[in-house]
């Protein structure tokens, strides 16, 4: 279809999952957003499928099926649970399952979104929502670090198999965003100080802050951008206090 722009977007009904939805929108994009929980959008363009994504087979098939690819196609996953616990009391049940969300998940949406891009020989875009947890340990967070840590890896893996298949695939890493995931940290005075102490940039980052990476990672204005990993943590990556 010419001009259509059509996008898929995991964890769509919450945080930046959300957030990207609606920037998508504004886009122009199509969006089928896919969540275990329920979600709108105030556009007709927008579609939800109800779904926990580590029911594998039916995420293939939902991005298999249901999506329309256009001239435009892109998946953003940003569906994502992370624990708080030490390592010492991290069961292994829970470490299995925030791998199958945060990053089995990513594997299989981008898979089956490649795949149907393929059918159709249809160019697209891969936006990974990872994290700076994905090149930095963290206390308390063992699973999620690990987790994230992969999603980087297959972020490279997909730019690397399907680049002859004019497929680009790029990740952000957010640092502390306030979504319902960190709204706890910001009823602790602390630990909104730590926050900012451990930014160059004072004020709290934003969904939007996100958004607007992955627009330009799906852009092509981003046409020689691939493999790549964007940081939107307001420099706290870059730099440690001493
Ligand atoms: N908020 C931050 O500071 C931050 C920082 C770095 C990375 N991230 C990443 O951004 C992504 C979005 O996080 P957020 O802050 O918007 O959190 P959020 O909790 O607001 O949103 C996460 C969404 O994922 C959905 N989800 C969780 N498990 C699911 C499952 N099994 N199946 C289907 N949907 C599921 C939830 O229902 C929710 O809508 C996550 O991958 C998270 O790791 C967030």
């Amino acid at each position: 279809m010419p001009g259509f722009k059509s996008a898929v977007v995991t964890g769509s009904a919450s945080g930046i999952g959300q957030a990207a939805c609606a920037g998508l929108l504004k886009a122009g994009y199509h969006v089928l957003g896919i969540d275990r929980n329920t979600a709108e959008q105030a556009d007709e363009r927008y579609e939800h499928v109800v779904l926990d994504v580590t029911d594998t087979d039916e995420l293939a098939r939902v991005i298999g099926d249901r999506f329309t690819p256009g001239d435009d196609n892109l998946l953003v996953t940003c569906a994502g649970q992370r624990e708080i616990c030490h390592t010492r009391e991290l069961t292994h049940a829970r470490f299995r399952e925030i791998l199958d969300i945060n990053t089995t998940s990513v594997f299989v949406a981008s898979q089956s979104f490649c795949e149907r891009l393929i059918s159709e020989s249809l160019s697209g875009n891969i936006v990974n929502v990872a994290s700076v947890s994905g090149f930095l340990g963290e206390p308390n967070r063992t699973a999620y670090v690990t987790s994230k840590h992969a999603t980087i890896g297959l972020t490279k893996q997909f730019a690397v198999d399907y680049a002859q298949f004019s497929v680009r695939a790029n990740a952000v890493a957010p640092g502390v965003i306030r979504t319902p995931m960190t709204e706890e940290y910001f009823s602790d005075s602390d630990q909104v100080a730590r926050i900012q102490r451990g930014q160059l940039v004072p004020n709290i980052g934003e969904v939007d802050d996100v958004v607007r990476a992955i627009l330009f990672l799906a852009d092509q204005d981003a046409k020689f951008v691939t493999g790549s990993t964007v940081f939107v943590d307001g420099g706290w990556s870059a730099a440690k206090d001493l």
